[in-house]
């Protein structure tokens, strides 16, 4: 009977464990949970007789997928799976998955969430400004940037989208206006909000020039990554300008720093909670769920992400 195990550190809402295990034994195998783990020596020793394992942000390294003997297939049920050593897997012959535009739809509301707090002030009962009317950059134009700009047209804000790997029609279609570099994104928007994925091409690509070409009244909304902002850079612009605010979902290495000095113009959340709604736990989750029960028994392949 194979063997999957829900390995994550921070939990999905139990309704998604329920629903997931409901998948994995239905299909006639055996579910393991291990949540809210603190040391990194629980998880070797819990995927060491797995066959399958679902994970969120939790790192799987090298060292896990040595422990993990008979594992066949990780899925991240999520969209970004930075977190995962794909040459490790890929030289095991494991299979790498996650779950795209499962969650996206929380990502998205947060975002827009974290706009209007941010343009109130953060209900500090100071007068603030509206959304309606700026201009919003949507960095990279996948099931989270066409989210928001989704929601961000009811808002009535003024949409741009920057995104080399989508067809512009896709944002055309939306009514979203394309810009052809980012640089041109940044200068023309006073929001803007970052659904990169973070790699080697995007670690630290947030940087002084850009954030200081937004036009005045500047937000930059991070529910992406916080390596993609080089945080030294961020320090500075916020030092220089008044005007700019930096709202990100998990905060900064340096956030002391800018706590200390930046007050009312910055807010972080104290974990990664774009994701965190029984919504899209469970849509990601069962999502997961299904990946692995039709790659087990039909080796089915979608969504494989090491290819
Ligand atoms: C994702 O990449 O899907 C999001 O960052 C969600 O991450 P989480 O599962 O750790 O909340």
């Amino acid at each position: 009977m194979a063997k999957v195990l829900i390995a994550t550190e921070k939990p999905f809402a139990p309704e998604a464990v329920q629903s997931i295990r409901e998948t994995i034994e239905n299909a006639g195998f055996e579910l393991a949970l291990l949540e809210k783990y603190t040391d990194k020596a629980q998880l070797l020793d819990a995927v060491k007789d797995v066959d399958a394992m679902i994970v969120r942000s939790d790192n799987v390294t090298a060292e896990v997928i040595e422990h993990a003997q008979n594992l066949k297939i990780v899925i991240r049920a999520g969209a970004g799976y930075d977190n995962l050593d794909l040459e490790a897997c890929t030289a095991k012959g494991i299979v790498a998955m996650n779950t795209p535009g499962q969650n996206s739809n929380a990502v998205a509301e947060l975002a827009l969430g974290m706009m209007v707090s941010m343009a109130r002030n953060n209900y500090a009962g100071i007068s603030g400004s509206e959304l309606k009317g700026k201009t919003l950059g949507i960095h990279a134009y996948g099931y989270v940037g066409k989210g928001v700009a989704t929601i961000a047209k009811g808002f009535g804000m003024k949409i741009y989208a920057f995104d080399p790997f989508i067809d512009k029609s896709v944002m055309l279609n939306d009514g979203v206006e394309v810009v052809d570099s980012v640089e041109e994104l940044y200068s023309k928007c006073q929001y803007i909000s970052l659904h990169i994925p973070a790699n080697e091409h995007t670690k630290q690509s947030i940087n002084y020039k850009l954030l200081m070409s937004m036009p005045k009244g500047a937000t930059l909304v991070n529910t992406a990554r916080k390596e993609v902002i080089h945080e030294d850079d961020m320090l500075k612009v916020m030092t220089e300008r008044q005007d700019f605010c930096y709202v990100s979902d998990i905060a900064p290495d340096n956030k002391e720093e800018i706590a200390a000095k930046f007050g009312g113009r910055y807010f972080f959340t104290p974990k990664k909670m774009g994701a965190q709604t029984s919504e899209a736990n469970i849509n990601a989750g069962i999502a997961g769920a299904n990946q692995i029960v039709a790659f087990i028994n039909e080796g089915d392949r979608t969504f494989q992400v090491n290819k």
